[in-house]
């Protein structure tokens, strides 16, 4: 099987040096695709920027933005492929990217922000997998992204627990399939989180 998956941040410009982005860095996707290469998958990896070493036998796609980052999943998928997404894309982007270094005296002290495409949403494949990354009411917050989104699964964590979420090795999260079932699974790596959506899209045919 071929799948393709977005881990990490995007970042939205402002100017050269300025950005808006959230604390992914890439983990759970980085697992996500190692364990699919693990078990003889061909694995491409839409990666923001991260620090993270590609995994052996994935091929690594770089990006910045959520533009960049919807061009090179639609690139990559086909109809047939599996598309896991764990990137923590940015929802929003400046409506104006300056070229170069913004002065203190031109910036209005006012944002003007656009809305960036929903890669998830978007794009076209028979196995979709999310992520729902929250704070409050997690599984139904859940369980409504899975419905809008057209998902088979959706992998629930709620980011302020301690151990899960951004930037931990490990994660706590729940799986809530398309059939209304749901799997709570106890605080684990995340490599053996990934390793579980692996078997469970290999379970789809
Ligand atoms: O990278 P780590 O430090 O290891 O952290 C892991 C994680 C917290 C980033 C990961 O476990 C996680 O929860 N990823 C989803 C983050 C997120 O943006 O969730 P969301 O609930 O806002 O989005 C729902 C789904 O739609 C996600 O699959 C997301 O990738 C996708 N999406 C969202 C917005 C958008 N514009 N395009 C998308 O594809």
């Amino acid at each position: 099987m071929k799948f393709v998956v977005t881990a990490g941040p995007t970042r939205e410009h402002i100017d050269p040096v300025r950005f808006l982005s959230n604390p992914s860095t890439g983990k759970m996707g980085f697992a996500v695709a190692r364990a699919a290469a693990e078990r003889g998958h061909e694995a491409v990896l839409v990666a923001g920027p991260v620090a993270l070493k590609t995994p052996k036998g994935v091929r690594r796609v770089y990006v910045t933005s959520a533009r960049e980052m919807l061009a090179a999943v639609e690139d990559a998928l086909s109809q047939d492929s599996v598309f896991v997404a764990t990137a923590a894309v940015a929802d929003w982007r400046p409506a104006k990217t300056a070229l170069k270094k913004l002065k203190k005296r031109d910036m209005a002290g006012v944002l003007k922000l656009v809305r960036n495409p929903d890669i998830l949403k978007t794009v076209k494949c028979r196995r979709k997998i999310g992520f729902a990354a929250e704070t409050n009411n997690v599984l139904a917050e859940a369980a409504r992204k899975c419905r809008e989104k057209g998902l088979e699964m959706i992998v629930a964590n709620d980011v302020t627990e301690k151990g899960a979420g951004f930037g931990a090795d490990t994660n706590r999260v729940t799986f809530l399939k398309k059939d209304g079932s749901v799997e709570k699974l106890p605080m684990m790596s995340k490599l053996a989180v990934a390793r579980r959506i692996v078997r469970f899209a290999e379970s789809l045919g």
